[in-house]
């Protein structure tokens, strides 16, 4: 720089010359801070002095006018030295804010998604670890047992701690103080503490760490925690900053609970409803049903005993006999209605096989299940194709349908396609809308293809295995 100053010298004035090493001083701000643009200051008018002023450096300097100069050069350069730098951590700040802004509108879009827990768990804790430049962060769940289970984790260096793993928090841990004050803490050092979670972080040469509680329903849930190898801490508030991110993770949580909680209490409702339903169709059968069948059968005795010459007496009792086998014939066709006796006694195959038969149009039905399925299911499945059937009779003017139920990996899955119209609408009746429900009851989808003129499809799955119901990840 004083080279180039040299070689200058004799075609610029001397505040030229100041400028150009003013600016040195805003650019040495910049990058290395305040303190070396200070010493540069002082050094620049060192050797200003030095080499342009009195090159024998014998101060004071007579000139005051030069004296001047220099001194207002020096205050400037330290003045700009000091706003450059400040307005450098400024700009570093609103970038840091920025990117925290950006990773939180990440996490709470996958939240808003409704997507499995353990899928934020891990966003959060990626985020978390890169936002905050951390050797590694974990996020931990809290067990009844006083232990804590790894849910997610984010590594620069290789862990052992692997999620899903159990650990119990004897020692010093940021878990650990977390679960025992409930707010965010900070941990500077693992220097001579006890614990397997603190020899393994000496191990991993971490220094220091920090961590912030998950609070669902105002329990800890569990921490977040950020370590970093650095000897440079994590910057102040860091742990507070991170409850903007374990708030998302407890809204997820709390939202995945709801979930599990209102599809369990829906399968609930439909689980006693056909409970009920059943029993109404044994009662039927038992009772009204079976009184029916006796009477039938007396008033068949009393026919054969009466004397022919009493004619008309025996045509009344041929009447009330007809009448009887009747209403015994409506009474079933309700039973069946209310709950098929066929689908609890002989199972899916048979019950829809009926369905199939009683159906004004021929009915192609192809099953590949094999054996009796979950109860839920195979009154979800009858009461799909059931309705199906109907519908198609009711409104499509259909000539032919086609039914598939097919057990696949996960799920039974019911296809009922008609010929007919299409126009099919959940909006416009209960039928479909009750077929809907049915099956979201049981964590299962609907789906209905109906465009005008051209037929319609009504698709449903119905999974053996509830998801799962608890927020763990
Ligand atoms: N297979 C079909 N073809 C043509 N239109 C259909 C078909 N299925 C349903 N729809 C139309 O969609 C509407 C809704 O059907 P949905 O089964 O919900 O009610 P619904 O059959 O009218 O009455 P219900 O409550 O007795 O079932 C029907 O009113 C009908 O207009
Ligand atoms: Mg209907």
């Amino acid at each position: 720089m004083t080279g180039i100053a040299k070689l200058l010298e004799p075609h610029v004035q001397p505040v030229s010359l100041l400028t150009l090493y003013l600016l040195v001083v805003l650019l040495i701000a910049v990058v290395w801070g305040t303190a070396l643009a200070v010493v540069t200051s002082v050094l620049s008018v060192a050797v200003y002095v030095t080499l342009f002023v009195d090159p024998a450096f014998a101060l004071p300097i007579a000139d005051t006018q030069t004296a001047v100069a220099l001194g207002v050069f020096l205050i400037t350069a330290v003045v700009v030295g000091t706003l450059a730098s400040r307005l450098q951590r400024a700009a570093q700040t609103a970038e840091r804010l920025t990117e925290e802004q950006s990773a939180l509108r990440r996490v709470a879009t996958l939240v808003a998604k409704a997507g499995p827990p353990s899928a934020v768990f891990q966003a959060v804790t990626s985020e978390v670890g890169k936002l905050y430049d951390a050797d590694l962060a974990r996020m931990e769940r809290y067990e009844t047992d006083g232990t804590v289970t790894g849910v997610a984790a984010f590594s620069r260096v290789p862990v052992h701690l692997a999620v899903g793993q159990r650990f119990a928090l004897d020692g010093l841990s940021v878990a650990r103080e977390v679960r025992e004050t409930g707010r965010p803490v900070r941990l500077e050092t693992f220097r001579g503490a006890e614990g397997a979670i603190a020899r393994e972080a000496r191990g991993l040469g971490i220094r220091s760490s920090v961590g912030c509680p998950i609070l669902v329903a105002g329990r800890v849930w569990g921490v977040i925690a950020a370590s970093t190898k650095s000897d440079q801490p994590f910057p102040p508030n860091t742990e507070t900053r991170l409850a903007s991110f374990t708030e998302l993770v407890a809204t997820a949580i709390g939202n995945a609970e709801s979930r599990a909680e209102l599809r369990a209490s829906r399968a609930r409702i439909v689980a006693t409803a056909d409970r009920t339903r059943r029993r109404i169709e044994r009662d039927l059968h038992d009772g009204a049903q079976q009184r029916l069948v006796s009477l039938a059968l007396q008033v068949r005795a009393v026919q054969a005993l009466v004397p022919r010459e009493l004619g008309e007496a025996a045509q009344e009792l041929e009447n009330i006999a007809s009448g009887l086998s009747a209403a015994l014939d409506e009474l079933r066709e309700t039973a069946r209605g209310i709950h098929p006796a066929i689908l609890a006694e002989g199972g899916l195959v048979p019950a829809l096989k009926a369905l199939a038969r009683r159906s004004p149009y021929p009915v192609q039905l192809t099953v590949r299940a094999n054996g009796r399925l979950p109860e839920p299911i195979e009154i979800g499945a009858y009461y799909v194709v059931a309705e199906a059937l109907t519908n198609a009779a009711k409104h499509a003017r259909a000539s032919s349908v086609t039914v598939v139920v097919e057990a696949r990996d996960d799920a039974l899955h019911v296809a009922v396609e008609d010929d007919g119209d299409g126009g099919a609408d959940f909006t416009a009746g209960t039928g479909l809308t009750g077929i809907r429900d049915r099956v979201e009851a049981l964590g299962g989808r609907v789906s209905l293809h109906s465009p005008p003129a051209d037929g319609t499809r009504l698709e449903a799955d119905l999974p053996f295995a509830q998801q799962t119901t608890s927020a763990a990840g």
